[in-house]
């Protein structure tokens, strides 16, 4: 379940490249026609193969490391949006968030490496290092093989927790998980569309690592789907793409059947728990457009903790 709004679909502009990839039959044709008699393999290299012209256009020598559509569990399924919302990401984190290209930085819930792909000829190879951490074994492994290889101080783990939608075999609760970095090791720490599919405790616990793991001084950039008066209004009037209308403790969800495909969470409560931990809220919260908001700055609402030095 993705939870990032057909807004992205707008960057999806028809060009040279779109009309030759559609002249090719489709992926999911020869699927469709060919899946009883072609073994697996034959299918994505073909896919692959079909995908290659558009993907050279939009990301040139960054190519080989955008996966295919049918690997895309994190988000859309569209090259054009897999990039802008990579590109929006990195423009805030650099422009609000001062990541520098000597950082450390710590990605989770990093999924299959959308928001890492334009980092990757960001951060210096010498002393940037940037670690994606994810419970989705298959991005995970794809990172690992593809990005890896090219951009060693670009390092991915699997983690080993639960989540109803994303890994449901575990018995690794993410209340209790302890990540396995030091104290005070990274400068940034980004959560893209993660605590908008965790409950409450488990939420609060990654908040705790959270300010553990950033050095004083260093921030945190997190996307919610908030709830306050303006987005219950929003959603009351039928104007929100997600409607987060069933209580569940302190949250709200759109599916009482699946809780984590998507969760809100009243506004105080996260502010009073940044508070807490000694995470200030910097530049107040960047409300998103996911409720039908005209103003915003993203999809989802953002916040900038800063850990305070005390
Ligand atoms: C909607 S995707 C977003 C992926 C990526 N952050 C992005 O913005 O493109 C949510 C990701 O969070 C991961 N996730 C869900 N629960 C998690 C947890 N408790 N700990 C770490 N990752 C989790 C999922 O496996 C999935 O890859």
């Amino acid at each position: 379940m993705f939870t990032g709004g057909q807004n992205y679909a707008k960057y999806y502009i028809m060009n040279e490249t779109n009309v030759l990839s559609a002249l090719r039959v489709p992926y999911r044709a020869v699927r469709t026609l060919g899946g009883r008699y072609l073994k697996r393999p034959l299918l994505e290299t073909y896919a692959d193969w079909s995908d290659k012209p558009l993907k050279g256009s939009l990301f040139g020598k960054l190519a080989p490391l955008v996966p295919s559509l049918r690997l895309m569990h994190d988000g859309i399924a569209d090259y054009h949006a897999f990039k802008a919302n990579g590109e929006e990401f990195a423009r805030i984190l650099k422009e609000k968030c001062g990541l520098l290209p000597s950082h450390r930085m710590l990605d989770i819930g990093c999924g299959i490496g959308r928001k890492t792909l334009p980092l990757l000829t960001y951060l210096d190879p010498a002393q940037g290092r940037y670690e994606g951490v994810d419970i989705f074994k298959s991005g995970i492994e794809w990172c690992q093989k593809r990005i890896t290889l090219r951009f060693s101080n670009f390092h991915f783990q699997l983690m080993d927790v639960y989540n109803g939608v994303y890994n449901p075999e575990s018995i690794v609760k993410a209340r209790d998980y302890r990540f396995p970095f030091a104290d005070n090791s990274f400068d940034i720490i980004l959560l893209g569309s993660v605590f908008t599919h965790t409950l409450m405790e488990d939420t609060l616990n990654y908040l705790s690592e959270i300010a553990r793991m950033l050095k004083p001084g260093g921030r945190s950039l997190i996307s919610y789907f908030l709830s306050n008066a303006e987005s219950e209004g929003l959603i009351a009037q039928g104007k929100s793409e997600h409607a987060f209308i069933y209580s569940l403790g302190p949250c709200k969800v759109t599916d009482p059947n699946s809780p984590e495909a998507a969760v809100s969470y009243r506004e105080e409560d996260i502010v009073a728990a940044y508070r807490e931990r000694a995470l200030e809220i910097e530049g107040g919260i960047q409300y998103g457009s996911w409720c039908g908001r005209k103003q915003f700055l993203s999809f989802q609402d953002l916040i900038i903790g800063r850990k305070l030095n005390r």
